[in-house]
């Protein structure tokens, strides 16, 4: 009972935590692998983009978030209030003026097309039939649907890069200026000089917050004035048009060199392999406080489903139960996880992991709920009425007869679901919380290479999977031992 007072404690103070004061400050949402707008570079998201907002908030007095997430998601994240500004490259058009407020446009762009250099395409009406990439929700996804034909849709546009370059496809579509830098980064890429469209873009909004549109506008248009954007922009482009900026792997070495140098890319330059070390301490910290967010809601909903099957008591809290496990059972926790951010959580400014261990302990519950009401019901009928007899009570014969005997059974069950909930954490990234796996991501969204990044995040996850059955079956004996 101590323990899990101090574990409620914990988790309250953390919820407390996460909800910071958020008066002076404006959460800026953005897609931060989109060089030179907006990308990741050491420990912050750099680029044109956070640097305007920045020197407006300053102007403004306000502080400034930067959170990162999918492109498809920035919008809705002005939308629901969750974030203050969307700047993320983002193309003014008539359908999503209809959701949110765009200040005045501050740059022109237009989509071009990147192909291999020795593609056969010449020019946008060579790409019919062909296998297109485009990042998904942008401007370039509906170019191509309405006028060529159905994309490959990917979540990042370098990830789109890099399967054009791995030959998984004929071209890729995207705006100019990162498809610039993509190409200055990768030898083996050109780009076709026709635009498909021209753009411009700005920074949204939400509808009902037409002061800050107005103040941001008025200190956007002095910009422009003096020239201070133009001299943003131009510092941005230049900085990351230095080629070889990852060291391109050239084709004339043997296969241990390539694999050294690949080595020195996706982890020694620039720290890389910090994003892995941060997301893993991530990764280990929501699973940690989910599992026992998991036990605490899962042997809470055991107890009173198995109480209720045998004494007939307890109806509405079991019917309750009951909605819980097929609700969450019967949902893919991605969803689940995602419903807890951007609705549930949607107006309230807290931190992710926190978000994350909610979401994942919720879910984790439901299943520990079943392996331990399963732990329960397999032992022997007789045990509880021995207990009653002897003049225990319900409760007490439960405490030191059933529940004992109970988790020693279930033992490998519930070891199992912790190495699954482990793994699932994995789509965090859904959220854009940096854990492992996305730690991997935004390596290969600056190296283009898959290969590496994902062995290294696949070998953690294995050793800690390795470590965790290796501790289970410790414990396991140790119980066995005590019989
Ligand atoms: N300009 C395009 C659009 O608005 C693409 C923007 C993508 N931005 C990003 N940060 N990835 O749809």
């Amino acid at each position: 009972m101590r323990l899990f007072s101090t574990i409620l404690l914990t988790v309250a103070t953390l919820f407390f935590y996460g909800c910071e004061d958020s008066a002076k400050k404006l959460v800026m949402v953005t897609t931060a692998t989109f060089p030179p707008y907006e990308y990741v570079s050491g420990d912050k998201i750099d680029g044109i983009d956070p640097e305007i907002i920045i020197r407006i908030s300053e102007r403004l007095g306000y502080s400034v978030e930067i959170q990162d997430m999918s492109f498809d998601s920035v919008l809705a994240a002005v939308q629901s209030g969750k974030a203050d500004i969307a700047a993320s490259g983002i193309t003014v058009t008539e359908e999503r003026k209809k959701k949110v407020d765009f200040t005045t446009p501050y740059v022109i762009a237009e989509q071009l097309i990147i192909v291999k250099n020795d593609s056969p395409i010449k020019s946008a009406a060579d790409l019919m039939k062909k296998r297109i990439g485009v990042q998904h929700g942008t401007t370039g996804d509906s170019y191509v649907t309405e006028n060529i034909g159905e994309p490959e849709r990917y979540k990042e546009a370098p990830t789109a890069v890099a399967a054009l370059i791995a030959g998984k496809l004929d071209a890729v579509v995207i705006d100019s200026e990162p498809a610039k830098v993509y190409v200055s980064r990768n030898p083996g890429l050109k780009l076709l000089k026709k635009p498909l469209t021209y753009e411009e873009y700005a920074f949204a909004v939400s509808k009902d917050n037409p002061e800050l549109l107005k103040k941001i506008n008025t200190e956007l248009i002095k910009m422009q004035q003096s020239g201070e954007l133009e001299s943003i922009i131009k510092h941005y482009k230049e900085i990351n048009s230095e080629s070889s900026q990852n060291g391109a792997i050239s084709d004339n070495k043997t296969f241990l060199e390539r694999i050294k140098d690949s080595f020195q890319t996706n982890f020694a330059k620039n720290n890389r392999y910090m994003y892995l070390v941060k997301g893993f301490i991530v990764t280990l910290e929501v699973t940690f406080f989910a599992v026992i967010l998991g036990i605490i809601i899962g042997f809470t909903v055991a107890v009173i489903r198995s109480c209720a099957d045998q004494t007939g008591k307890l109806k509405i809290a079991d019917m309750l139960c009951k909605i819980y496990l097929t609700v969450i059972r019967g949902t893919p926790v991605v969803v689940q996880l995602m419903i807890i951010y951007f609705v549930i959580f949607s107006s309230v400014n807290v931190d992710k992991v926190l978000v994350a261990i909610v979401a994942f302990g919720i879910n984790s519950g439901a299943y520990v709920a079943e392996i331990i009401r399963g732990g329960i019901m397999a032992v022997d009928k007789g045990q509880m009425e021995a207990g009653r007899s002897l003049g225990l009570s319900y409760i007490q014969s439960m405490k030191s007869i059933i529940l004992p005997q109970a988790f020693k059974n279930v033992l490998p069950a519930l070891g199992n679901e912790f190495i699954v909930l482990l793994k699932e954490t994995s789509v965090s990234g859904y959220i854009a919380l940096q854990d492992l796996t996305k730690g991997g991501d935004i390596i290969r969204s600056q190296t283009y290479d898959a290969f590496l990044p994902l062995i290294a995040v696949a070998l953690i996850y294995l050793a800690v999977v390795i470590f965790l059955s290796y501790m289970l079956g410790i414990l396991e004996k140790r119980l066995k031992k005590n019989e």
